[in-house]
């Protein structure tokens, strides 16, 4: 095993692996997206280093790999807080209370987007629309749990319990 292939865990690597079955052999970069959310979801976020290891591991070029991940804001380019909360603040989120939301979370939280808490445990981001538009606001924690509907008390709630999902 060279330096390259020790980045990944073998399971992540086997996840890797299972999502690059499901294309034709020379399609092993039409996994890209998945391949770096297994990375992420193992390391916490995408590191330049991580990001090479996934173009080598896919043969891709690594600036496609860059490209991709700078493209898509569940991606984090940099280490977060234990819990991601991403707020979608686009227009029909935007007409429906999620600005007032978000505003909410920043005093509450005393952060602003693209911050984290002091604790290192709450990130906020600003997020583009999750096809949630009618459950406005929405908040997606670690890009797996979608929160909506988030009224103030819900939003109190969620920043209150610490059981939230963890992971990138
Ligand atoms: Fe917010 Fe669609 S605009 S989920």
């Amino acid at each position: 095993m060279n330096d390259r292939a020790a980045m990944l865990s073998p399971e992540s690597l086997r996840k890797i692996d299972r999502e690059v079955a499901k294309y034709p052999a020379d399609q092993k970069q039409s996994a890209v997206m998945s391949a770096l959310i297994v990375a992420q979801d193992e390391k916490g976020w995408l590191s330049t280093e991580t990001m090479d290891f996934v173009a080598h591991y896919l043969g891709m070029a690594p600036v496609a790999v860059y490209e991709v991940a700078s493209f898509y804001n569940m991606y984090n380019l940099a280490p977060t807080g234990t819990h991601k909360l991403t707020v979608c603040t686009c227009l029909p989120c935007g007409l429906q209370g999620s600005l007032e939301a978000a505003d909410y979370l920043k005093k509450k939280l005393g952060i602003g987007f693209g911050e984290t808490t002091a604790d290192g445990w709450f990130t906020l981001k600003e997020g583009e629309c999750m096809g949630a538009c009618a459950m406005a606001p929405v908040v997606l924690v670690n890009n797996k749990r979608m929160c909506d509907h988030m009224t103030r008390e819900k939003l109190d709630a969620l920043v209150k319990h610490r059981d939230l999902p963890s992971g990138a």
